[in-house]
């Protein structure tokens, strides 16, 4: 029997933080789940919902008292992401709770090529010198962005080259984060979260291809091209920055790792795009011949 009887869950509006919710709920788990509308929070035994954004230290204090543990997922880009986290990690430690699982990303370092991963790697600084006993899940890139990055023309665009990454479905990615909120001998680590092979982005239009039925294809481009295929979207430089800087990081072979997370803590081994396809048709949608 696990020690965690109640566990503060944020993001639970979102793909990850509501997958683990129901993890822990069909688990018996006493849940809060902490979200900035408690109205959009999936009803679920033995949870109720607060309302706290990463920019309310108070609201994040009062809502982590009391529970023995914490899933911190971390916040959509934001030019302030960093300022969200530190906030959320210091209430954390100072409604004193120790543990905290917190949702990384694979090698966080100041000077990742992927700049959004720098977050990370400022997050999980501030988790060790808050002394935590946290536990960072360093996921490869979502598996369930593969059909959405290849878009509705099925051409995958990016300055990525030949570099090779092991993408991780979200429902892996959730179960995996239940097995670490509610297990033991998870403290002070950190896991690369991944799928289980490494791909191409080649290989991986060509199994989409083969999913859908349609033409999908992976178009190198360089980084000026990368720029100005993107400028028509009107986004910021720091979000097309950070689009842009997850395929250069794919080349420059940040993402090429492959670990036995999944495998080791669920006990099966990590979704492949054909299966979470056909869990999941609705991914494909954009994708198929008559949309
Ligand atoms: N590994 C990857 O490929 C990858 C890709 C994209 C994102 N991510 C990161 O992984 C996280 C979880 O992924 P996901 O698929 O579950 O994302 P998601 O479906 O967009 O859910 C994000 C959740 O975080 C909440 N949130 C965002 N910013 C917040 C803030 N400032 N304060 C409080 N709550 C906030 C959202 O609340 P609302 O419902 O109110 O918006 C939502 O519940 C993302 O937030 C992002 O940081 C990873």
């Amino acid at each position: 029997m696990s020690s965690v009887g109640f566990v503060a869950v944020t993001g639970a509006t979102g793909a990850v933080g509501g997958r683990v919710a129901r993890l822990l709920a069909d688990r018996g788990v006493r849940q809060r789940l902490v979200v900035r509308d408690p109205a959009r929070a999936p009803q679920l035994p033995g949870a109720e919902a607060v309302r706290a954004t990463y920019d309310d230290p108070d609201a994040l204090r009062a809502a982590f008292t009391g529970v023995d543990a914490v899933f911190l997922v971390s916040a959509a880009e934001h030019p302030e992401r960093v300022r969200q986290h530190l906030t959320a990690v210091d209430a954390v430690a100072d409604a004193g709770v120790d543990r905290v699982v917190y949702t990384s990303f694979l090698a966080p370092a100041p000077d990742a090529t992927f700049t959004l991963v720098r977050d990370h790697w400022k997050t999980e600084q501030r988790l060790q010198e808050r002394d935590l006993a946290y536990t960072a899940l360093r996921d490869s890139i979502y598996l369930d962005f593969m059909p959405f990055m290849a878009g509705a023309e099925g051409v995958i665009r990016g300055p990525a080259g030949d570099g090779r990454l092991a993408a991780v479905a979200r429902d892996d990615v959730a179960e995996v984060a239940a097995e670490v909120l509610l297990g033991e001998g998870h403290e002070r680590a950190a896991y690369d979260v991944t799928g289980g092979s490494l791909q191409t982005f080649d290989e991986i239009a060509a199994q989409l291809a083969e999913i859908t039925g349609r033409p999908v294809t992976y178009r190198r481009e360089t980084l000026e091209e990368a720029w100005a295929s993107r400028a028509s979207y009107g986004a910021p430089d720091w979000e097309v920055e950070g689009w842009i800087s997850t395929y250069l990081a794919v080349g420059a072979g940040e993402l090429a790792v492959v670990s036995d997370t999944v495998e080791r803590l669920t006990g099966h081994p990590p979704t492949t795009l054909p299966e979470l396809v056909e869990r999941r048709p609705d991914l494909v949608a954009g994708l198929l011949p008559d949309h």
